[in-house]
């Protein structure tokens, strides 16, 4: 039963209609090998706050990290991957553009009980490739790149422009057997462009496939691409 609609606008931008409407937040709780919570709620965008289809990811986090790994999420929204990874005792790097949104993933921790995530309102690229310089190394990293976005000072940013530099320099972030999580939403970017750009980074291609949700009748709803790949 569907109850809730979401109809773009404008652009990004649209409008909400509900057979019964939700309360205007709402908390959402992740029990599985960690546990946290995410605030949701509506807006003029259909993002709530959280990406159900991302569980897959949230379980690689929690079969591969160890306490005090050293983790780096990129593009990291509302906080669920860092989230994951924190409860499972990483030393968590949360990189997000927007402040207001890094906002939120700090709220989401204060909810979840988790005060250890370094939260970092900065460029993608900008700070991976920073932390390249200073000689700093990741025994993870994840990448969720959208489609486009703007950082804070107005940057633009599109996968089929940056991407292939960012694999790399993430590539070359990780420690010998470290892990790197690409998935994007991006329509510019098939799953065959991802698996090459992780090779030709020098990584190895342990897992590629498609993050997403079943629906109550049964279907599965694929959303976006993935892939895994290792030093
Ligand atoms: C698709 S969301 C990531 C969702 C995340 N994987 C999750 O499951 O919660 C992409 C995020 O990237 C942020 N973003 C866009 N451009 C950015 C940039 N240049 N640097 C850092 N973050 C950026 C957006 O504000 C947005 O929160």
């Amino acid at each position: 039963m569907r109850h809730g609609r979401f109809d773009a606008v404008r652009g990004a931008k649209g409008k909400w209609s509900w057979q019964s409407p939700p309360p205007d937040s709402w908390e959402c709780a992740y029990r599985g090998d960690t546990q946290w919570k995410v605030r949701c709620h509506t807006g003029p965008y259909k993002h709530v706050g959280i990406f159900p289809e991302q569980q897959g990811h949230w379980h690689f986090l929690e079969k591969n990290l160890s306490p005090g790994d050293k983790y780096l999420n990129l593009f990291a929204y509302t906080g669920a991957a860092s989230l994951a990874a924190a409860a499972k005792g990483a030393d968590v790097y949360h990189v997000e553009a927007s402040s207001s949104v890094v906002n939120r993933a700090a709220r989401n921790a204060k909810i979840s009980g988790i005060d250890t995530i370094r939260w970092v309102r900065d460029d993608a690229v900008k700070f991976a490739e920073r932390e390249l310089r200073r000689g700093r190394k990741y025994d993870g990293i994840s990448m969720d790149p959208p489609a486009f976005g703007r950082s804070e000072g107005g940057k633009i940013w599109r996968p089929e422009d940056k991407l292939a530099g960012l694999v790399r320099t993430a590539a070359e972030l990780l420690n010998p057997e470290g892990f790197l999580v690409l998935n994007t939403y991006s329509p510019a970017v098939t799953l065959d462009d991802m698996v090459k750009l992780c090779e030709k980074s020098g990584l190895k291609c342990t897992d590629a496939g498609m993050l997403g949700v079943h629906t109550a009748d049964g279907r599965r709803l694929n959303l976006s691409n993935y892939t895994v790949g290792r030093r």
